[in-house]
This record gives structure tokens, sequence and C-alpha cells, in this order.
């Protein structure tokens, strides 16, 4: 399954050529529900899940029974961005749990890859593989045509609110270059840290179509810019 009409319908009747998928790590917690429907009110078309395991990454975070909750309560495409150990373990319970989108990074997936890929793909999930921002794009070639999409890290994973890097930005453009000598037309790449207006301009000039925010999203919520926020993002 490649990107279809459905994933960038339009939204209060003008076409977007762009995914934006708040990051609920900077959303309440206490709220998510709320949180994430007023994202959909603003022509968010997914929603990005973090989990985080404390062991690829120092942090610990969401999983799969809050994505299962959440499938009931909100219609955000659900993008489960697997920062773990052992993926194929747990990619299971990710798809089980409503994911819409899997991702999991190539630095833990090692001999499983194409059996992780297969397993999402399998389901009728979006596959997506990403890489940290030193991991070069080589490690990832050959899985590109068989993906959905590839998540550029421009942030070494962990934590929301993080300063973006141009540097690892950069990669998107020689995913770009191999999607479009693979005629993958389809490929959704996406970029996932320190992303704003400003910054997603840049990975947007290098080829990159979906856009993950936490901070920029939620944490304009109360002065009322989570709309413009959405929108910058989504033009
Ligand atoms: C970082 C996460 C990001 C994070 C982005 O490890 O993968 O999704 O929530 O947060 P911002 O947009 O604030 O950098
Ligand atoms: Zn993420």
């Amino acid at each position: 399954m490649g990107i279809s009409g459905e994933l960038f319908k339009s939204v209060g009747g003008i076409e977007y050529k762009n995914i934006v998928s708040p990051s609920v790590l900077s959303a309440d917690f206490a709220n998510l529900e709320d949180e994430i429907k007023k994202t959909e009110a603003f022509g968010a078309q997914w929603c990005h899940i973090d989990v985080m395991d404390g062991h690829f990454v120092p942090n610990i975070t969401i999983g799969a029974p809050v994505v299962k909750s959440l499938k009931e309560k909100v219609n955000a495409k659900l993008d489960s961005h697997l920062m773990i150990e052992n993926p194929i373990k747990y990619i299971p319970d990710f798809i089980n749990a409503g994911s819409d989108i899997v991702t999991f990074h190539i630095e833990t997936s090692g001999d499983t890859t194409l059996d992780c890929i297969r397993i999402i793909k399998n389901a009728g999930v979006l596959a997506g593989i990403s890489i940290k921002p030193k991991t070069p794009v080589s490690e990832i070639e050959k899985y590109i045509p068989l993906v959905d999409m590839v998540l550029v890290m421009t942030v070494e994973p962990g934590f929301s609110g993080q300063k973006f890097m141009e540097d690892a930005a950069k990669k998107v453009k020689t995913v770009c270059d191999i999607a479009q000598n693979t005629a993958h037309s389809k490929l959704i790449i996406q970029v996932d840290g320190g992303i704003n207006n400003e910054t997603a301009k840049i990975c947007k000039e290098y080829g990159a179509n979906c856009f993950v925010a936490g901070n920029y999203v939620y944490k304009n919520s109360e002065s009322g810019g989570m709309k413009s926020a959405i929108e910058s993002l989504l033009g």
C-alpha cells in the first residue's frame, strides 16, 4: 500500500499536499483525546505517538494500550514511532492496537528488518523505517522500495523540544533521489524533531512531505497559535 488519496484528503475543501502529524509527547497526557481532536479540527491528518523504552532512548513514554484507547476516540491516523529495542517483538501489539502507520528504527531491527516490514505490510498498515541523525541513508537504501515511509530524525530521538539539526535534514534529499530512481513515487518522507514553520520549509525543499511537530503544535495551543502552526506545515 502506498500513500493514497485518502491520506492526502482535503481539509475544509482545501487540498493539502503535506501530512501533519502532531506529536502527543508535547500534549497534555491527562487530556489526550481532546488534545488530538483540537489538532484534527485544524487539519492535522495524523497523530504521532512516540513510543520509548528506556533502552534505545533514555526516556520511557507510551505503550500499545494507549494506542488502543485512542483508536476508539479519535479520527486521526495513528502514527506509531517505535524508539525501542527488539521492535519485531512489539510490532504486532502496535498493529493490533490499531496503528495506521508503524515505524521502527534500523539501528535496532538488525537481521529482522525484512520481517518487520513484512509483518507491518501484511497487516495492511503503512510501514515506516527510521534513521537517527548520525545513521547514513545507505543503511536503509535497499529497504526504501519496500516501505511506505522513511522517517529522517532531525534530532537525537528521546525528547521533545530539541534543536533542529540541518545536517540530518539534508539526508531527506538523498532519500528523495533514491525514491525517484526506484520509481517509488508514493514514498512518504517524514521529518521529526525541532520542526516549525522555518525548519519545515528547509525540509520541504529537500523533499519532505510529512511533518511531525511536538512543541510547535502543542505548546502554541493557549495562544491560539495551534491553527496557524498546523496550517504552516500543511501548506
Ligand atoms: C523525539 C520524538 C519526537 C518529538 C518531537 O524523540 O521522536 O517526535 O516529540 O518533538 P519536537 O517537535 O518538540 O522536537
Ligand atoms: Zn517521533
